[in-house]
């Protein structure tokens, strides 16, 4: 089987899992964070490097605000509780997205974390928070403009190494849960040659058995990058 070196995940499906259980949509956030434990230890026995994990958009804001401060207070309590087992297992965190909106108490969180795991090698643990792939490509425009970049010579690999990690190669897997099929702004600029799978799993739901039959899936496909493809006349 062949494993990609970075998945990127949708994690759709929590407020739904929430719903069919009469209780309010946070605790389905709270089980998401258990798929989340489940895919890291898949993700650590598969051999897959790293994992970038779409969990709050530049879009949720708009969201009901017990369910914005209750998600805000998820992600810190959680960088409180994980991060020295984390550390431990050589996962290096990063938090992906604009700051600016973000609360002192979690960026002193996300600041810590990532100082603290920020020489790991083994694996990577991407959070994406406050991210949206259009903001990332204004984002990495502007520096480009900051840099007194010449028009003519911006190529690809230039905007590419302006963007949010321009070390982590790009995600070759994406899988989105609870059926939907749409990339909703997600990393849109690095996963412009990903393969893409949907599951109807509701996030919550999500086990290592649906990783390794995305993974199964993705290997059974030819990746042609736009060409005819290996042994194609
Ligand atoms: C989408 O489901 C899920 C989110 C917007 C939040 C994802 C957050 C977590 C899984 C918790 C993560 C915690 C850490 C520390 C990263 P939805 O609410 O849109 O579901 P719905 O479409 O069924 O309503």
């Amino acid at each position: 089987m062949q494993v990609p070196r970075h998945i990127a995940i949708i994690m759709d499906g929590n407020g739904r899992w929430a719903r069919s259980r009469h209780r309010p949509r946070l605790e389905g956030h709270r089980a998401g964070l258990n798929a989340i434990r489940r895919v890291m230890t898949a993700s650590d026995e598969l051999g897959v490097e790293i994992l970038s994990l779409y969990a709050f958009s530049t879009e949720n804001w708009t969201r009901p605000r017990t369910e914005v401060t209750g998600l805000m207070r998820l992600f810190s309590q959680t960088l409180d509780r994980e991060i020295a087992e984390l550390h431990e297992k050589g996962v290096q965190v990063r938090i992906t997205g604009r700051r600016d909106k973000l609360s002192s108490t979690l960026l002193r969180k996300i600041e810590k974390a990532e100082s603290l795991t920020g020489g790991n090698q083994r694996r990577v643990l991407n959070l994406l928070i406050n991210y949206g792939g259009r903001a990332e490509i204004v984002d990495a425009i502007r520096s480009l403009v900051r840099a007194g970049q010449d028009p003519e010579t911006i190529s690809e690999a230039e905007v590419a190494s302006h963007l949010y990690n321009p070390d982590l190669p790009d995600p070759e897997l994406v899988i989105r849960t609870a059926g939907e099929q749409r990339i909703s702004n997600f990393l849109i600029w690095e996963t412009a040659y990903a393969e893409f799978h949907v599951t109807e799993r509701l996030w919550p739901d999500f086990e290592a058995a649906d990783m390794k039959e995305a993974i199964t899936a993705y290997s059974g496909r030819e990746r042609k990058f736009g060409g005819l493809g290996v042994g194609s006349t």
